[in-house]
């Protein structure tokens, strides 16, 4: 099947052509544009105006993502306006319905109901969350179709996908959640964040840095210059023994320290290193809860997905933490411009 997707939950506007080949997913074609620049003027995400700019990119994102998969596969792109409205080429439309931003979101929904009806295609509403998943199972390159992402993980064989049972953690601005999957669309909630989520501690932090929006990468930039040790932040529930997580307390703690103290973030260095012990404080509570869900739940598989699941600190810290324990468990990290949000 060819299956146009849309994604406009936030800041993004995002399609994609994906075709599927037994157990697994190939993009045909990827395109993301992001209004993240005009948003960070703003410190943050304003739900107006992310709506209005999803509005001016849904058109030109979709004839250009169809007119990439459709040159590679030399065949005339399906129209999607002018007297021809055809659809010929694609077999349906899957769009994101939630959850997001909703001015952002009916943006999408609205534009893939009206060409799956003058397509006369089906139309399939897509889990925010899940998708975010299930950018484990594209793999990359094949030889005839070239997307343009980079290749899965180098964890594991780039064609090897998520098997079964496996847990998930899901990382990202508006979402923190351990799942446990046991088939496909069969999948029981573990635990999740009871404030802020993983991502929004991140950007909130560097907010309060002075650093602009998205603040993930941002931090990982500075921290990667850092030294954690340095400065010494709380790691909330992470002995809680469950799996629920919050991470409000350590953006309030980032905030008492930088008003009180000492703490001046004028200096880079001082910078640097808060920031470095912002991100290992979340990274040590996401790894700790995934190791503990993996042995609870005796799994052998875990992924990651969302934002932050491109932080290469929770990557490189959830590897190490496995090797260490010898929990024989095979980890699944996508892309890194699969982990953002895209369609
Ligand atoms: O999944 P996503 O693109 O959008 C939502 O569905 O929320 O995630 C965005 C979040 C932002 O909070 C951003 O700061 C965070 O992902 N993020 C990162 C990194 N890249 C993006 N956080 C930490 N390290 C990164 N490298
Ligand atoms: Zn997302």
């Amino acid at each position: 099947m060819i299956i146009l997707g849309i994604e406009t939950s936030c800041d993004e506007t995002a399609a994609a052509v994906l075709t599927n080949n037994d157990n697994r997913i190939t993009i045909l074609s990827n395109v993301v544009a992001s209004s993240a620049s005009l948003q960070s003027k703003y410190g943050g995400i304003i739900p107006e105006q992310a709506a209005r700019e999803q509005i001016k990119s849904i058109i030109p994102v979709i004839e250009e993502v169809l007119s990439q998969a459709f040159f590679k596969k030399r065949l005339p792109r399906p129209a999607i306006g002018g007297a021809r409205n055809d659809g010929v080429g694609v077999d349906a439309v899957a769009v994101t319905y939630g959850p997001g931003l909703i001015g952002s979101l009916l943006v999408g929904v609205e534009t893939a109901k009206t060409l799956a009806r003058i397509w006369n295609k089906p139309l399939i509403p897509v889990n925010h969350l899940l998708g975010h998943f299930y950018a484990n199972w594209i793999t990359g390159y094949t030889p005839d179709v070239y997307a343009q992402v980079s290749p899965k993980s180098h964890i594991g064989s780039e064609n090897e996908v998520p098997k079964f049972p496996c847990i998930g953690l899901l990382v990202s601005g508006g979402h923190t959640d351990l799942v446990l999957f046991t088939d496909h669309g069969k999948y029981e909630y573990l635990g999740g964040t009871r404030d802020d989520a993983a991502g929004e501690c991140f950007d909130k932090c560097a907010r309060l840095l002075g650093l602009p929006y998205p603040g993930g990468p941002e931090i990982s930039r500075l921290a990667s210059q850092g030294d954690a040790l340095q400065v010494e932040l709380p790691r909330p529930m992470i002995d809680s023994n469950d799996f629920d997580f919050s991470f409000s307390g350590l953006k309030t703690a980032v905030a008492n320290l930088l008003h009180t103290s000492e703490v001046s973030p004028g200096s880079s260095e001082v910078k640097c290193n808060l920031a470095a012990s912002i991100e290992q404080a979340i990274v040590d509570v996401l790894v700790k809860k995934c190791v503990q869900a993996v042995k609870q739940y005796q799994v052998k598989q875990l992924m990651i997905a969302g934002g932050v699941a491109s932080n290469q600190k929770l990557v490189r810290n959830l590897q190490f933490t496995i090797y260490n324990l010898q929990l024989k468990t095979k980890l699944h990290v996508p892309p890194p411009e699969l982990c953002t949000d895209n369609a």
